[in-house]
């Protein structure tokens, strides 16, 4: 089974408190945003491999490390996904970001691709899918599946706030898919948000209604 991490650094829990008050407006609730994917990116980073490289100090000559060129892709699920892909090119700026659309279908209420654009090289890449809502787990399972149909082997799924049936299906559907979040919430309302969750994360972040 995938773990699941839960990034309760101070300032991460700080900044999403801001993020869920809903007095928050859309300027101040999308750098909020972009800053705790800033700081999720650095925790999710944690185990990227290094290599060792000489340079020379203005002292000495010296070995020492630098990332070894791990490939890595950032797949935002759309919309609200959008929201979290700057915060994290800030500390991964080489990373190839692709982007993939779902729908619900009506009837049978499943999610189905409308939209899925990768980076060429996708059986070379590490992935981290993100989207900051983990609700029933639907679209992020989709969103996985869709990746490895088209090769991806190596996937992470990163969000801000996820409902415990979202973090089940998840780990049921892709159990080598390891799942950060930033907080784990109570539970899903009759209407699919989560509780006490943030509200619509796609209208906060862009302003819609
Ligand atoms: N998507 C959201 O934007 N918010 C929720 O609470 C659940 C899904």
């Amino acid at each position: 089974m995938s773990k699941v991490y839960v990034f309760d650094h101070p300032l991460i829990q700080h900044k999403l408190t801001y993020i869920r008050d809903k007095h928050t407006g859309t300027k101040e609730f999308r750098e909020l945003v972009e800053e705790v994917a800033t700081l999720m990116a650095f925790e999710i980073t944690r185990d990227l491999p290094l290599q060792e490289v000489e340079i020379e100090t203005p002292v000495s000559k010296a070995k020492a490390k630098v990332i070894a060129g791990k490939k890595l892709g950032i797949i935002p699920i759309l919309r609200a996904g959008i929201g979290m892909v700057d915060g994290i090119l800030k500390l991964i700026p080489a990373a190839k970001v692709g982007h993939i659309g779902l729908y619900r279908d009506p009837e049978t209420l499943k999610p189905v691709e409308y939209y899925v654009k990768l980076p060429t090289d996708v059986e070379e890449r590490d992935f981290i899918v993100v989207d900051p809502m983990l609700a029933t787990g639907g679209s992020a399972a989709e969103a996985i599946h869709a990746l490895k149909k088209r090769g991806a082997k190596n996937i992470k799924f990163m969000c801000l706030i996820a409902a415990p049936e979202g973090v089940e299906a998840v780990q049921q559907a892709h159990p080598d898919v390891d799942i950060y979040i930033a907080a784990l919430d109570e539970k899903l309302n009759d209407h699919g948000y989560i509780v006490p969750g943030l509200g619509d994360a796609g209208d906060r972040l862009f302003g819609t209604k």
